[in-house]
């Protein structure tokens, strides 16, 4: 029998009505930083990101933009891509909700649930975000708007088909009780369970008044609810049904990466349906937080979306990708600010690393010209340094596990902090003055052997800085072939090795953030 042999993980599809923000871009980056992570440990990857293209809110921004929606979203999901490229998002797969292979399995899927009894048509009144594409009841909303985008909602009165979802909440509590990991961070799992304890409404999963989905098979007047059928992404992507063998072995997903926005949708109405269609849950549905502008969710319906474009020009892929990381513990909300990102940029990436890289290799040059000596015997100093770095590793790995990045973050850096002391202490200047060519060799060695592990470290983040870093000190091979933990192992570094100087990796910016003007 094919079992599970690949680590699977999911950020949400995103709606295709407009372009990507930064707290798009957050969740992709989590999940890309996961799957790289994964990749250098050997495992096999599926990472998935793609678009959600069905609804009413595609379907309206089409037509505001005077194209059909299939057209309309052939444009944007360019853009999609284009984003995630310019920020190095490696996913193995990119779905699309309009693609056939993704069609037919809903329509088959959802015909089983209608044949075995789980679906029924009923009548059906209520208030609708479209921007939500979600039902409210009147007491969820905040001052009669939609709590999430402060809109007005719609009152929809249509005959649609249902799920019969409260037939499952007993089984979803147990689910819950059994597997404390499926739904992080614990305070959601908490809200998740008192939601489903009150008892669950069966859900309409169909629309009669507009068009634009996947055509009930049974009944074509109507098609399916968007989040229905979005959430099946997951599994079109794994191989359900055009291939079981591939889904056997990519199947349950190790992480949905979703906001606690659409944490319901993934923590209750999908598993529901999963046990519905007899097929297993997902391990974890990982919740995070909100970036916030101004204190306010960034979107784009309030205008605060801020384009990932606009801060990987001044400041580069890599500090994006480092910076939202770092900086906001995944799971909580955080604000956005310039200021943050300015400070974080100059004290960790152009003083912390960047200065230690450029310190190194300058001085391989200036005093061995560019050839790397082999080191003398290790002093405490030298295994103080070695032993940072496996400190470094075993928080950053212990810390991924729990996908708490600002912390894996935090241990690799306290590593580069001991590094540029070990520099500062050491002071090969002054060594090379008084001619101890032992100390000064071993003092080069050590800080080039830093850089290697820094570079190894923080691939999964610095996916253009830590390969060039790697090419700079002659380490051996393609950073992209190494494998973690073991490549860490100290003295990976050949004596002899070229080393080319490397000038500022991350230039420093002006004291006022100004990005346009940058300072060398
Ligand atoms: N299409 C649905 C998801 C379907 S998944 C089967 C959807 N799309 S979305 O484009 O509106 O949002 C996608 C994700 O982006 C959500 O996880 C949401 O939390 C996240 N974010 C949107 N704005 C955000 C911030 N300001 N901050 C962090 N994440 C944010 O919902």
């Amino acid at each position: 029998m094919t079992e599970k042999d690949t680590f699977y993980l999911t950020t949400p599809i995103y709606y295709i009505n407009d372009l990507p923000h930064i707290g798009h871009a957050y969740t992709t980056i989590a999940a890309d930083v996961l799957a790289r992570w994964r990749r250098a440990h050997g495992d096999r990857v599926l990472f998935l990101t793609g678009t959600d293209e069905h609804g009413q809110k595609v379907a309206r921004a089409a037509e505001a933009g005077g194209l059909d929606p299939q057209a309309w979203t052939d444009q944007i999901v360019e853009r999609w891509k284009a984003t995630w490229a310019e920020l190095d998002i490696t996913y193995d797969d990119f779905i699309r909700t309009t693609e056939e292979r993704h069609v037919l399995p809903v329509q088959h899927l959802w015909q089983q649930l209608y044949d075995q009894g789980d679906v029924y048509l009923d009548s059906y009144e209520g208030l609708y975000c479209v921007a939500c594409e979600q039902f409210y009841s009147p007491e969820e909303l905040v001052d009669g708007l939609c709590p999430i985008h402060g809109r007005p909602v719609e009152t929809v009165r249509e005959e649609n088909y249902f799920f019969r979802i409260s037939k499952y909440a007993d089984r979803l509590l147990e689910h819950y009780r059994d597997h404390p990991e499926f739904v992080r961070p614990d305070t959601r799992r908490r809200e998740v369970v008192s939601f489903v304890e009150q008892g669950l409404q069966d859900l309409s999963i169909s629309r009669s008044s507009f068009t634009w989905g996947v055509p009930i098979p049974w009944d074509p007047r109507h098609v399916m609810y968007v989040w229905v059928d979005a959430l099946q992404n997951y599994l079109t992507a794994a191989g359900w049904d055009a291939d079981m063998e591939r889904f056997a072995r990519v199947w349950p997903a190790d992480y949905h990466f979703v906001g606690k926005d659409i944490l319901r949708f993934h923590a209750v109405t999908w598993p529901a349906i999963l046990l519905a269609a007899g097929l297993p849950l997902p391990r974890t549905v990982q919740a995070h937080g909100w970036l916030l502008v101004g204190g306010e969710k960034m979107s784009k319906t309030k205008l605060t979306g801020i384009a990932p474009h606009d801060l990987v020009e001044p400041f580069g892929s890599d500090a994006v990708r480092y910076f939202f990381q770092r900086e906001v513990a995944f799971g909580q909300d955080g604000n956005f600010s310039w200021e943050a990102l300015v400070e974080r940029y100059n004290a960790d990436l152009a003083n912390g690393l960047g200065n230690l890289a450029s310190r190194v290799t300058a001085m391989v040059e200036r005093y061995r010209d560019g050839v790397l000596p082999g080191p003398g015997p290790a002093t405490d100093a030298e295994v103080a340094v070695q032993e940072a770095a496996g400190r470094a590793y075993a928080e950053a790995a212990a810390a991924l596990e729990e996908v708490a990045y600002e912390r894996a973050l935090a241990a690799i850096w306290r590593f580069v902090g001991a590094a540029n002391a070990y520099l500062s202490e050491r002071r090969p200047w002054d060594l090379a003055k008084a001619g101890e060519d032992l100390a000064l060799d071993t003092t080069l060695y050590t800080g080039a052997e830093a850089l290697r592990v820094a570079a190894l470290l923080t691939a999964p983040w610095l996916t253009r800085t830590a390969p060039a870093l790697w090419s700079a000190i002659g380490a051996r091979g393609e950073l992209a072939e190494a494998r973690l933990p073991g490549d860490l192992a100290w003295g990976g570094l050949p004596r002899g090795a070229r080393v080319e100087r490397v000038g500022a990796l991350f230039p420093r910016l002006d004291a006022e953030g100004n990005v346009a003007r940058r300072a060398g």
